[in-house]
């Protein structure tokens, strides 16, 4: 089929084709929306999931739906090492921008630049922020070095001004889990007070599957103050419409034998019917495309994924943290118990702790509870095994 009208879409973040199986998710995200903007009660949202599932695309769709209900919004993705003020304060300064476009909050958005100004110095007096902020710090606000204090402070005059201008303002933060915890805790601590006043500040963050459970041990009351939805692999009907779907608006179907070696082939794994669904598309050359095209073209994906997918994250490990890796697929089921590691390796817990603790740090396992492991990314174990070098 012609390539240059492949609809399929793999990539991180990409926007796919057809957004499958999220309906519920948007709606739930509607009625946060609607409910905050009437002054009632409602709870930030957290997304979490393995890596591939459709965390980023659909946090992006929170976020155009804020935007269509009128709300000024801003995105910041977390980042290992990051300074929570810079990222926060660059995001916070769009954010008052677009609100002040829209709403004109004359002489009250001199003063929200300085509160955010106080906020961003005070982190950085050398001012090291390519912030360029035409404002001077309100003293007394958002300065006093707590980042809690600080940032509970600031996003209450955020607040504030949107409450009197009758509208809302959310911040999108993709990649939770890699904030550090103190951030994390100021972040929750922050919205817990919001949430409090009720003002029309809401967050919608997303993160790895463990990511309620370090929400949680950053401050207590967090598993109240969120809505918490776990996103996964679509179901069956769901797999088929994010497959079929795009092809048909272009005149394509597929045979019955071929939807369902796509779904097997893929686990129903946003991501990998996107990769498979290219490969597919472009070597069928008519539709309906059968069950031979799917296997020739489910060939070439698996090759892109174990070299883009898989192969990129396999490569950042370092031996000794492979060998952790190769003892975690050969032990099946995931999570692992990290003893079962150790003793499937033959060595002492305490020798295994380095490795383990650098596959946390970079992301590649996470640890969905006491001494268990898990892997981030969809079938890595199938793809460790599989391996041949
Ligand atoms: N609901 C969905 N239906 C179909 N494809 C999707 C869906 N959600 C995501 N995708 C596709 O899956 C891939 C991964 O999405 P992404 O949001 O980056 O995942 P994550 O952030 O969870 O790692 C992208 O190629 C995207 O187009
Ligand atoms: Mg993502």
């Amino acid at each position: 089929m012609d390539p240059l009208r492949n609809p399929y879409a793999p990539g991180a973040g990409v926007k796919p084709p057809q957004l499958a199986g999220r309906d519920a998710d948007l709606d739930a995200f509607r009625v946060v929306l609607e409910r905050v903007g009437r002054g009632l009660p409602e709870r930030s949202l957290m997304i979490s999931g393995l890596r591939g599932v459709g965390k980023t695309v659909l946090l992006r769709e929170f976020q155009s739906l804020a935007e269509q209900y009128e709300w000024s919004t801003a995105k910041l993705e977390g980042r290992e090492g990051m300074s929570l003020r810079g990222a926060l304060g660059r995001a916070v300064h769009l954010l008052l921008r677009s609100l002040n476009r829209r709403h004109r909050l004359e002489h009250r958005f001199e003063q929200l630049l300085g509160v955010l100004k106080s906020f961003v110095i005070t982190a950085s007096p050398g001012g090291e922020f390519s912030l360029k902020l035409e404002a001077d710090p309100e003293p007394g606000r958002a300065d006093s070095g707590d980042d809690e204090v600080d940032l509970t402070e600031l996003l209450i005059e955020v607040g504030k001004a949107a409450a009197s201008v009758h509208t809302g303002v959310a911040i999108f933060i993709d990649e939770l889990q890699d904030l550090r915890s103190e951030d994390l805790a100021a972040i929750v601590g922050a919205f817990h007070e919001i949430s409090q006043q009720q003002l029309p500040v809401l967050l919608a963050g997303a993160g790895l599957p463990h990511l309620p459970q370090e929400l949680s041990e950053s401050k207590t009351y967090a598993e109240r103050l969120f809505r918490y939805r776990n996103v996964d692999s679509l179901s069956m009907a769901a797999a088929t419409e994010a497959l079929v779907v795009p092809a048909q608006r272009l005149g394509v179907e597929f045979t019955e034998p071929a939807i369902e070696a796509v779904l097997d082939a893929s686990g129903g794994y946003p991501y990998f019917i996107q990769a498979y669904g290219k490969h597919i598309w472009d070597v069928a050359d008519r539709s309906p495309i059968d069950l031979e095209d799917v296997q020739l073209g489910a060939n070439e994906a698996r090759r892109e994924l174990d070299v883009g997918f898989f192969g990129t994250r396999w490569d950042r490990a370092t031996p000794k943290e492979r060998e952790y890796l190769q003892a975690m697929a050969e032990l099946g089921e995931q999570p692992t118990r990290s003893a079962a590691v150790a003793a499937h390796l033959g060595k002492p817990a305490g020798n295994l702790s380095v490795a383990r603790d650098q596959l946390l740090k970079k992301g590649l396992i996470y640890s969905p509870g006491r001494g268990l492991v898990s892997f981030t990314v969809p079938r890595f174990g199938e793809f460790i095994l599989s391996r041949q070098d």
